[in-house]
Formats: C-alpha cells, structure tokens, sequence
C-alpha cells in the first residue's frame, strides 16, 4: 500500500503556504481553504491516505498529517487577519476626508442689470418721498386703456400692440390682456387711495412686437404718479430733474418737448443732454448726433382721468411719467441690443 509520506505532506505544505504568501483578499483565502483544508481538499486527501499506511507509518505519518492541518488552519487565520487589516486600511485612506483641501468655492450669482438699475430708480425717487407698489400683469383692458382716457375704437389704441388674453368677464364684457404699460396703475392706485399720492411702480410690460434692438416684446417699466392740491408742472420739470441728476451726474441738463399721450395734458417727452459727448452732438454713437437722448414720457395728470376715478379735478392736479429701465440701462452701460438682457447669455450678465 503507497500513502503519503513525510516527504510529500512537507512538500503540500510548502506549496500550500508559498500560495497563501501571494494571495490579498478574503475570496480568493476561502478557495485556498477549500483547496486544502476543505471536505475534497489536498491536505484532506492526503489525512486519509494515513488510514491506510501500515501501523509504524501510520502513527509517524499520523503526526506528521495533523501537524500540517494546525499549521495550515493557524496560518490562515493570520494571513485572513492581515489581509482584513490591509483592506480597512486602504479603504480609510480611500475614504478619507482631508480637511486641508481648500473648499470649491461656491459659484455666487449676481443682480440682473435690470435689477440694479431698477433699485438704483426705486432709490432715487425713494429719496424724494415716493413709495414702491407694485400691480398685475396681466390687466383688464379696463384699466389698461379705458381709464387712461382711451376708450375703445380711440386711434391712440394703436400706440400700443397688444397681447390680449383669450378671457372676458361676463358680468361686464372686460377684456383681458397682458399690460402694455405700468400706467393702468395710476387708475388701481388713486381707486384705493386719497391724496396726497406719491407712488412709482416698477413692473414688466408685454407688447405683440416684432423684436430687433430697440424693441422686446416684454420690457420692465417704471410708472410715477404724484397727485395732490396744487401740483404744478414746475414739480414735475424738479422731480425729474433731480431723477436725471442722480442717475446720469450732477452736471445733467434736461430738455423737455411736447409730446402725446391720451392720460396727459401737457404731455411731454424728457431728455437729458448726451453724458458721453456732454451735448456737443457730433459724430456720438449714444446720442446719434443729437446732443440730447430721450429717458420718459411724462405729463400732468388729464382731469378726464382724475374725474374717472372720482377725484375732482378742479381741487386736485398731478403729474405722472413713464420710463423703460432697461433703456436707462442701455445708456448708462453702452448696450447696443435689448434683446441681450433677457437671453440668458451669462457671458452678457456676468459684465454687471
Ligand atoms: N405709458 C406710456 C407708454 O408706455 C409712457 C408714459 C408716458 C407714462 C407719459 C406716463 C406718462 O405716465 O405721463 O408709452
């Protein structure tokens, strides 16, 4: 009968640790395991081999085979010790947080261009007594023109493209639309309120237009309205004054020119002197040669719209006015389209 000698168990023993050596992680011990130390193992194979050696051998065999398993047990749980040690460590140095990174700064977003000019208005008006208030957009006709002294069929309808709103109200037949202008606010304000009134209301108008540089089909604009006992023209020339002063500099002049507009009467348009030329006119790009650049309209308050809200206009006067913002905007930071400021290009609005 052959069966294993001390020759070959030493040798499967060295085989089976010179593998362990090289093997690093707990899957590839437990198929060492079973290779060796498992029900069909080698080591396993070779035990009972012993079985049939003769008695002598037997016993010195028999020693010899359990030694191996011990060794081969022992070795592996170290070697499962050390090989769990290195995995938790690599995965600590892995997972680790270093707290001597330098934090990624937190990109931080700053106020639309509108915005600014529209606080740096709110402010200067704020300054001269006027509070903010704010209105919808979405607007009866109502209070869009009919209040405003334009009635429907009146040509001055056409000033204004509208964007009407597909909604009547069937207890009064009202129209829907989305405000052209701020100015319905005057109505809205002086309905709920008494004089004195000293109001501006900033707000987003929307207009059917075919867009190009000078034309959005939605814009911010900033209504004004003052209304009290003896309010003269000779106010609204100081207010706005003091306005373009504190927006386009100390030294601004201002020119006023009749214009037309149905809620007013005088109306008028204002324009400060060119700040980029300083009035000479030629060969400006801002001013176009002009001199002068047009900011608001602007006018005393018509008595047919003092009387439609159930002021008597005989007592009470005022003057309102009208400006775009953006074209404000446009002016004071050389901005050739007004299509840049709602387009989203963050290489346009990262400049502000
Ligand atoms: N609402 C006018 C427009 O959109 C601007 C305007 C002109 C407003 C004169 C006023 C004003 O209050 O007095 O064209």
């Amino acid at each position: 009968m052959t069966g294993p000698t001390s020759q070959s168990i030493d040798e499967l023993v060295q085989t089976a640790l010179g593998e362990l050596e090289g093997i690093d992680n707990p899957e590839s011990l437990d198929r060492w395991r079973v290779a060796y130390l498992g029900r069909r193992g080698s080591l396993t194979q070779v035990l009972r081999g012993i079985a049939q050696l003769d008695v002598e051998k037997r016993r010195e065999a028999g020693a010899l085979g359990n030694q191996a398993k011990r060794t081969l047990e022992e070795r592996l749980e170290q070697r499962l010790q050390q090989v769990n040690q290195t995995q938790q460590e690599q995965a600590f140095i892995r997972d680790q947080l270093d707290v001597t990174l330098p934090g990624r700064p937190s990109p931080i977003g700053r106020l639309h261009p509108t915005t600014q000019i529209l606080r740096e208005i709110c402010d200067a008006f704020g300054a001269m007594g006027f509070s903010v208030v704010e209105g919808p957009e979405v607007e009866w006709d109502h209070y869009n023109f009919e209040m405003l002294n334009i009635p429907k069929g009146h040509p001055a309808r056409d000033m204004w493209n509208t964007l009407w709103v597909d909604y009547q109200d069937p207890s009064n037949s009202r129209s829907m639309l989305m405000r052209t202008h701020t100015s319905p606010m005057q109505a809205r304000v002086m309905e709920s309120s008494q004089p004195p009134i000293r109001v501006i209301v900033p707000g987003k108008c929307y207009r059917y237009e075919a867009t190009d540089a000078t034309h959005e089909w939605h814009f911010y604009q900033v209504e004004g309205l003052a209304v009290d006992d003896g309010i003269t023209f000779a106010d609204l020339k100081g207010t706005l004054y003091e306005f373009a002063r504190r927006l386009f500099g100390e030294e601004r002049r201002v020119r006023f020119r009749c214009d037309y507009f149905p809620f007013v009467e005088p109306g008028v348009d204002m324009s400060i002197d060119c700040f980029a030329c300083k009035g000479e006119g030629k060969g400006c790009r801002i001013c176009r040669d002009s001199g002068w650049i047009e900011i608001m309209g602007a006018g005393m308050v018509h008595p047919k719209v003092l009387a439609g809200v159930g002021y008597d206009p005989e007592k009470y006067t005022g003057f309102a006015f009208g400006l775009g913002p953006e074209r404000i905007a446009m002016l004071k930071y050389g901005i050739d389209d007004i299509r840049l400021f709602y387009s989203n290009d963050l290489r346009f609005l990262r400049q502000f």
